[in-house]
């Protein structure tokens, strides 16, 4: 658990950086730091381990004033994961990630072996350990940066901007590789970013800070899309507020046609559509009264969202969603007229 409180920074040349800032984050939850440049994200997850350190408040982990301890205890607890990597260039991936766990008194043996093992985890293949940074790809070498902030094992980590250099598809594939991450490791995670989108989907809770390092509101994903704080806070989450609040929506309301014979091979539906499902009983592929064939590539789970609902109808061929349950096995359709319908319904309450 991490706590501020009423901490402040002003820099020597009198830019004050955060002000007055209280909040606290759970242990093995994220947290993401939002808002726009220069509103204070980087100094307030920079004090947390001493980098920068406040000119008012105090700041504990678990309880105890970090400016009572020792800065290198406390940062050994504490992975740091930068927006462009920070890799060193003349060591090898390998190397890059094994150096952190020398420092903390492993064996060069032990060392590599965790080393390897980290770095199959964020998803290397042991081929690119031998290499040097600049020769990986923007997306591999921030994997690489995760893997060394996780090698020591360390229950914090902060994570500054650490997507923001890669393209929109391998942001996207290594915002689902942390979800994945935290799911197994469940660390104590401060995430900065600029992007909402980014902060709706990885954060427990987000902190939206603004101008002059003035935290505005901090709250579940869920609150700060459908009751911003403020005008500051409504503006920033966007116009696109309303579609992104879907996601939150259950879609438990749409009536669900079940399949007759859902199982095997191909599963008949309303006006004339059938689904092809693999030997699991997932829809895979969409086929009309004229056996024509087109893959699928959204479907809603029952306990889905209505944003789910929405993606799976419009990209369906048939207008409808496929409904499985939560193990991915076809169990019937919704058609597109209901989920509107639940839409419509939503938008008015
Ligand atoms: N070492 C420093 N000395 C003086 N002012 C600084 C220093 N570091 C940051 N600042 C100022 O403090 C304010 C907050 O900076 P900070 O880097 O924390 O913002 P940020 O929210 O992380 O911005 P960005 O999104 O651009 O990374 C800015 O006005 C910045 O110019
Ligand atoms: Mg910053």
């Amino acid at each position: 658990m991490i706590t501020f409180s009423a901490v402040s920074k002003v820099y020597p040349d009198g830019t004050s950086a955060v002000d007055g800032l209280s909040l606290t984050v759970e242990a093995g939850t994220v947290t993401v730091f939002v808002g726009p440049s220069g509103c204070g994200k980087t100094t307030a997850m920079r004090m947390i381990n001493r980098m920068t350190e406040p000119t008012e408040g105090t700041l504990s982990v678990n309880g105890a004033d970090t400016a009572e301890a020792d800065r290198t205890q406390l940062r050994r607890g504490i992975g740091y994961v930068m927006q462009h990597a920070g890799l060193l260039p003349h060591r090898s991936v390998l190397d890059n990630v094994a150096t952190v766990l020398r420092l903390t008194g492993e064996s060069r043996k032990a060392a590599r072996r965790i080393a390897y093992d980290m770095l199959a985890r964020v998803g290397l293949e042991e081929s690119l350990a031998a290499r040097y940074p600049s020769q990986l790809s923007g997306g591999q070498q921030q994997r690489v940066g995760v893997a060394r902030a996780l090698a020591s094992d360390p229950p914090i980590l902060l994570m500054d901007e650490p997507f923001s250099a890669v393209d929109p598809l391998v942001r996207q594939d290594l915002q689902q590789e942390l979800l994945r991450l935290q799911a197994q490791l469940r660390k104590t995670i401060v995430f900065v970013t600029h992007d909402i989108e980014e902060a709706l989907l990885l954060g427990d809770k987000i902190a939206v800070f603004g101008p002059g390092g003035v935290l505005q509101q901090h709250d579940s994903p869920e609150q700060v899309l459908t009751a911003p704080a403020n005008d500051f806070v409504s503006r920033f989450v966007g116009r696109e507020r309303g579609i992104r609040s879907l996601a939150f929506a259950s879609a438990a309301g749409v009536p669900i046609t079940p399949a007759s014979g859902a199982g095997r091979g191909r599963v008949a539906l309303q006006r004339g559509w059938a689904l092809i499902v693999d030997a699991e009983g997932r829809p895979e592929t969409w086929e009309d009264s004229s056996q024509v064939r087109t893959p699928v590539t959204a479907a809603l789970s029952e306990d889905g969202s209505l944003r789910a609902a929405v993606d799976a109808v419009l990209s369906s061929p048939a207008h409808m969603a496929p409904v499985t349950d939560r193990s991915g096995r076809l169990i019937g359709a919704a058609e597109g007229t209901d989920v509107f319908a639940a839409l419509a319904g939503h938008a008015r309450s």
